[in-house]
């Protein structure tokens, strides 16, 4: 399905190298002021950058709005916008050819053979474009309530970045297009890159996020727990294959006696107390509990690649020898942290709708 949601609902809709990309979302009450600023920073992080290692695919992201918004303020319709393709070369791509790690071989099977393969299709991350335009919109809303969403590079291949303090993360002065708790750490990763980049390779990278000023008691466990809900959208992102919160996997090597975030007094926290420890990321039981939600995203290595590998003949179903063309990203983290962010801000805004019901 290409819709999510509860309060608020997304669909998306377009392919890669169509005539556009777009989505609608649907329950933002009337009367919000669209602050455009919010939006054009937040697109600008999801384009592609000029470095060497980015795709040389190149679009501007105009977008049209095509409903919902009079004098730029939510009219309370539907709000629509569109992406259109301008900078597209449908020849770069062999779609008789699937590409290992792709979704071009499973889409084709599901589809009968009548998806657009072209640059992904549907399955592409310029599909990310209309989500990051609603993530923005929702960030704005969240502020209001003095809620933040920020994430940073946590490793790109083997090269690491600190990790956030769990019980205290801090934007500090992120730079946007790479954002970095040890800003040291650029060189290593950009030469990584480049080197990776030379060898006609790709590598995956981790997204590490934080939410900040999250009243406890958010979500709807059983089944609309924060961290499934949140996990179902992250998922949604095209090239994430692994997300974890708090300490997530480490968990399962504690004793709980190490495990356990000890409650203590608080006084600056409004509910007067909060733990000494963030080990569950912000969420037991399903719901929030006022620490800082934290969460980790995976992304795979680029799939499309300048290397021979076998991909499969379509037509032939025969596996055959190929190498990808066209312009392509060698790291969906860099990307990907203004989608991670976006995704994060549309969960707990709806859930924050919810709660008002
Ligand atoms: C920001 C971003 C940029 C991406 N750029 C490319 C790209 O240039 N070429 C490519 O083959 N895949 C790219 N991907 C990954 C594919 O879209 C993704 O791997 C593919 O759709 C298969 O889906 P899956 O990896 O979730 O299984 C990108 C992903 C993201 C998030």
């Amino acid at each position: 399905m290409n819709s999510w949601g509860n309060m608020l609902r997304i669909s998306l809709f377009g392919e890669s190298h169509g005539k556009a990309v777009g989505g609608v979302l649907d329950g933002l009450r009337a009367g919000i002021e669209l602050d455009f600023a919010q939006i054009e920073q937040d697109l600008g992080r999801r384009r592609p950058r000029t470095a060497a290692y980015s795709t040389q695919r190149r679009e501007n992201d105009e977008y049209e709005l095509i409903s919902g918004v009079t004098n730029g303020i939510t009219n309370g319709a539907p709000l629509t916008v569109m992406f259109k393709n301008k900078d597209v070369k449908r020849d770069d791509y062999k779609p008789q050819i699937a590409r290992p790690s792709h979704a071009d071989f499973a889409a084709y099977i599901k589809h009968n053979g009548f998806c657009d393969l072209s640059g992904g299709g549907h399955f592409s991350a310029r599909l990310t474009a209309p989500l990051v335009f609603f993530g923005a919109i929702a960030r704005t809303e969240l502020r209001k309530q003095g809620i933040e969403v920020f994430s940073h590079i946590k490793s790109i291949g083997d090269v690491e970045d600190d990790s956030f303090n769990p019980v205290s993360p801090q934007k500090n002065d992120f730079e946007l297009d790479f954002p970095l708790i040890d800003k040291s750490k650029r060189k290593a990763m950009e030469e990584l890159l480049s080197e990776v980049k030379s060898e006609g390779d790709s590598i995956g990278g981790v997204v590490e996020c934080a939410v900040t000023g999250a009243p406890a008691g958010l979500g709807e466990p059983f089944f609309d727990s924060v961290e499934s809900c949140l996990a179902h959208l992250l998922f949604s992102i095209p090239a994430v294959k692994g997300v974890e919160f708090g300490a997530g996997f480490a968990l399962a090597k504690m004793r709980g006696s190490i495990a356990n975030d000890r409650f203590t007094e608080n006084p600056t926290n409004k509910y007067g107390v909060s733990t000494h420890t963030n080990n569950a990321g912000g969420i037991t039981g399903g719901l929030t509990n006022a620490m800082p939600i934290i969460f980790r995203a995976a992304f795979k290595p680029i799939p499309s690649i300048a290397k021979q590998q076998s991909g499969i003949d379509l037509q032939a179903m025969k596996p055959v020898s190929a190498k990808a063309e066209g312009r392509h990203d060698v790291c969906a983290a860099l990307r990907g942290a203004v989608i991670v962010e976006a995704v994060a801000c549309i969960c707990i805004y709806d859930f924050i709708l919810r709660e008002k019901q």
